[in-house]
């Protein structure tokens, strides 16, 4: 696993030159950053040695290298979701070759279905914390001492400080960022409505099917995490209504400026 991890840093640095601190997940509501992202070069995962390979709709498979906002990042176009029928170890690797690269900020997207009754369909929300209801965990197994403790610790995983910054962002452009808990499911089902009760009197405040893997071993590696999600559905009793894959694309979709800008100050200002 970790002579993997090293080769494919290796071939990362050696083709690209790559230095950087900052990486990105380009989930959901996030392609219109790539717009932002001053490219230098790009790395198709399929040319990437050990590098799973994307499937899904929407989702490119590319990791893009280059400026945003002046700071030099690393972009993952395209993530690996648990639903496709990647291991945890598969899912979270491009993190531990960010860790290998240096990385030490990582920042995610995600869509995500709405339990807060607070919460509209198209509203943006900054993670403030995570439930873990994956049913398998990515650091289960023998723990390389080298990438991380054996017990890590999960009681300030959502950086405190960028989670401001996002505040201040959001005020002085004049729109209204939410802050809440995200509940991490396998998918791909979405949730019956006595499923997405159940999250909500769980604690949650949004449901989504990823991020919550990637989180976990960047927090492992000490890396700091930044979570965003976009509510493209609502799972409030009374508010439920049919969803598709479709309507999750097209309402991120109008989201997106928002969250671009969002994570475009919030990476100058680091
Ligand atoms: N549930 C789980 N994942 C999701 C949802 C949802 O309602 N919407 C977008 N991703």
């Amino acid at each position: 696993m970790l002579e993997k991890i090293k080769e494919t840093a290796r071939y990362i640095a050696e083709r690209t030159g790559f230095n950087a601190e900052i990486g990105i997940i380009l989930g959901t509501g996030l392609g219109g950053l790539v717009k932002e992202i001053e490219i230098e070069s790009t790395l198709d995962y399929r040319d990437i040695p050990n590098f799973p390979v994307s499937t899904v709709e929407g989702h490119a498979g590319r990791l893009i290298f280059g400026k945003l906002g002046n700071k030099d990042v690393m972009a993952m176009q395209g993530r690996f979701h648990y639903y496709e029928g990647y291991s945890m170890q598969e899912v979270t690797f491009p993190v531990r070759v960010m860790q290998q690269l240096g990385i030490k900020f990582l920042f995610v997207s995600n869509a995500t279905g709405g339990l807060n009754p607070d919460y509209k369909v198209g509203d943006i929300m900054v993670i403030s914390d995570h439930i873990n209801f994956f049913p398998e965990h990515p650091l289960r197994g023998p723990n390389i001492a080298e990438l991380g403790p054996r017990f890590p610790d999960m009681s300030r995983v959502y950086d405190e400080r960028l989670r401001y910054s996002a505040k201040l962002i959001s005020l002085e452009n004049d729109f209204n960022l939410k802050e809440g808990v995200y509940v991490g499911v396998s998918g791909p089902t979405f949730e019956t409505p006595a499923e997405y009760l159940m999250f909500r009197n769980l604690g949650g405040d949004v449901v989504g099917m990823s991020t919550v893997p990637e989180v976990i071993v960047a927090r492992h590696a000490g890396i700091k995490v930044f979570g965003i999600s976009i509510i493209t559905d609502s799972g409030v009793p009374g508010q439920i209504v049919e969803i598709s894959h479709e309507e999750v694309q097209k309402v991120a979709m109008k989201a997106e400026p928002k969250m671009t800008l969002v994570l475009k100050k919030l990476i100058e200002s680091i």
